[in-house]
């Protein structure tokens, strides 16, 4: 835990949430740090593969004959055509356009009428692999090859989730239905997790969800590289925002954020866990990607109705909000009336501090090589 407080007082500035030429040097950061790709059971059988894209960068992950999961830049190395597309399972990996075949561990296997052509030496020509990690199953690809590993560069993380969410080796993937679903925001990615980093906008901003929660009690942790917020519920099985099994749902929501864009958590409600990575298309557009996990059997016979609500509370109220908020604030940011603003902190009041927020900012500085 890192119990020293920077000094700065001032949020950044708006023009890094603004400006195309940040967008940039920011594109460097994200390919170069660690980024959620996926699942490792979206990957159960030798051959299944699936696919992402970061920028313009086209990815896969597939889990080759040995049991290893590898990740591969999308591309052929004969012309450039992209492998493959989606998700699902292949022998091999057979080139679309002039035939070329690779295993699974991404050697040359073989190319059309190679005998009397000068075609080079099959064991000389290969895809080009990036490095992959994980946190529990989540898997994570790095561009950088000298990248730190994820022990190194997020020390605690991976055994802090086991201990707070004993069962989550346990759970399955279930696609993205749940609380932390897939959706576009018209604001910076940055503003996207100042506002999932500090809970002094929830009595304002969330009755619903202020309802089913005890805010005051709500403790955010700094790490190094990430950060947790332990959020207890009121305990109240009728609340404001989703009916509550106070016997098999989770009553305290457990939330994580993994520098630069990924988040975890367990929300309050039906067991589950949620992984999401927040992909800037431009200075003013976000994409958030996610991926739940459930239970593989129902804790209880009324189990999916529950998450069926919670999903809906989740896209119909407090999505909106959250996305309103932030779509605001991105309009706001570009105003030459608002140059930066203030953080409010205190060690006594997680419920209104935005010191996460500010923890964010220090190790974002620091990759961008900047002070203020
Ligand atoms: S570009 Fe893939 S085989 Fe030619
Ligand atoms: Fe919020």
């Amino acid at each position: 835990m890192l119990d020293t407080p920077p000094a700065r007082t001032r949020t950044l500035a708006a023009r890094y949430y603004t400006d195309a030429r940040i967008l940039d040097r920011e594109k460097e950061l994200l390919l170069n740090s660690w980024q959620l790709a996926g699942h490792a059971g979206q990957l159960a059988n030798p051959g299944d593969f699936i696919t992402l894209s970061l920028f313009d960068q086209n990815i896969f992950l597939v889990k080759d004959r040995a049991g290893e999961i590898r990740a591969f830049y999308n591309v052929c190395p004969h012309r450039g055509h992209q492998l493959v597309t989606g998700s699902g399972n292949k022998a091999v990996l057979t080139c679309p356009y002039h035939a070329w075949t690779f295993g699974l561990d991404g050697a040359l296997r073989g190319m059309q009428k190679r005998g009397n052509t000068d075609a080079p030496d099959r064991s000389t020509i290969g895809l080009s692999e990036i490095r992959v990690d994980r946190i529990v199953d989540f898997l994570f690809v790095n561009l950088d090859p000298d990248a730190q590993p994820m022990a190194e560069f997020a020390p605690g993380l991976e055994a802090q989730i086991l201990a707070c969410v004993p069962d989550l080796p346990n759970l399955v993937v279930e696609g993205d239905a749940a609380y932390g679903h897939t959706y576009s925001c018209k604001s910076n990615w940055k503003v996207m997790l100042d506002n999932y980093l500090e809970c002094h906008h929830c009595g304002p901003a969330h009755h619903s969800f202020d309802d089913m929660m005890d805010i005051a009690q709500s403790k955010f942790d700094l790490h190094q590289n990430y950060t947790y917020q332990n959020a207890p519920t009121a305990m109240k099985a009728d609340n404001a925002a989703f009916p509550l099994d106070l016997e098999h749902d989770v009553t305290t929501g457990q939330f994580w954020f993994l520098f630069p864009n990924t988040i975890f958590g367990q929300f309050p409600g039906a067991q589950g866990f949620y992984a999401s990575r927040f992909d800037p298309v431009t200075p003013d557009l976000t994409e958030r990607e996610s991926l739940s996990l459930t239970t593989a059997v129902p804790t209880d016979p009324d189990m999916a109705e529950r998450a069926g609500l919670r999903t809906k509370w989740s896209t119909d109220v407090v999505t909106i909000e959250d996305r309103d908020l932030c779509e605001n604030v991105q309009k706001g940011l570009h105003q030459r009336g608002y140059t930066q603003g203030w953080y409010v902190t205190d060690p006594d009041a997680h419920d209104i501090s935005e010191h996460a927020m500010r923890h964010f900012h220090d190790i974002y500085l620091s990759a961008m090589g900047e002070t203020e």
